[in-house]
């Protein structure tokens, strides 16, 4: 078997790419992430800029945070899902990578929002990512992140009612935490959103331990002078 086939990130693509219009219509709404994009609208400064993370089909966070006047940068995997973001969200800018491996510069965002993207990222991978999240935001950027609440990693051999497999991996919500805390995020709220018979974590972060050897670029410029 061809190693595309098996190799897990390469899964999650074709999978959005097969699915992707099965997991969210052009003209879903809000549903669970109402409360979310409202709480992001009402401490989001005019004008941020937004990283939206695994930012699908860019409805309904990207569509929601662009009509509030905000600049949103959407990065995912799938082309599917980029293409239709690209259409039904064209006031922001798309992008296909693999976010485990984007590099973007340092303090270019005020807000990052990963909602069940990381997830779906090889558990190896996610705390170096939370890291360079961390280093993409501005000082007290704010990070809003879904993540597992239970360990696991696993697959679906026919997801949504498909014949199309996705593979997941999470760490618990306590690891969560931790990887958080060490990438430079103070953790300003954990919430368990339910789902069937589990559910997984939301974070409300904001960074606030500074980007260079520890020292906030405040001090460094004390220091400097
Ligand atoms: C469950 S969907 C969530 C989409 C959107 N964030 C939302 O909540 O509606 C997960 C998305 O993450 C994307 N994704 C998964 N792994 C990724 C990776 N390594 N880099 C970028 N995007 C990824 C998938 O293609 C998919 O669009």
């Amino acid at each position: 078997m061809p190693e595309s086939e098996t190799d897990p990130v390469d899964v999650v693509r074709r999978g959005y790419d097969a699915l992707s219009l099965r997991y969210r219509a052009d003209d879903a709404n809000p549903g669970r992430y109402g409360p979310w994009i409202a709480e992001l609208l009402a401490v989001l400064k005019v004008a941020s800029r937004v990283l939206d993370l695994g930012c699908g089909c860019g409805v309904p966070v990207a569509r929601d945070l662009v009509a509030a006047g905000h600049r949103v940068t959407g990065v995912d995997i799938s082309d599917v899902q980029i293409q239709r973001a690209r259409r039904l969200v064209p006031g922001a800018t798309f992008r296909r990578a693999d976010a485990s491996s984007r590099r973007l510069p340092p303090g270019s965002f005020e807000a990052v929002v990963a909602l069940y993207s990381m997830i779906h990222m090889p558990l190896a991978a996610q705390p170096a990512l939370l890291r360079a999240v961390a280093s993409w935001l501005v000082e007290d950027g704010l990070l809003l992140l879904s993540a597992g609440w239970s360990e696991w990693t696993g697959s679906d051999d026919g997801w949504l009612g498909s014949e199309t497999p996705m593979w997941w991996s999470h760490a618990d919500v306590a690891t969560y935490r931790q990887w958080l805390t060490q990438a430079g995020f103070t953790v300003l709220r954990q919430e368990f959103v339910p789902e069937g018979d589990g559910g997984h974590s939301l974070f409300w972060a904001r960074r606030t331990t500074p980007l260079y050897d520890g020292v906030s670029p405040r001090e460094r410029r004390y220091r400097d002078s």
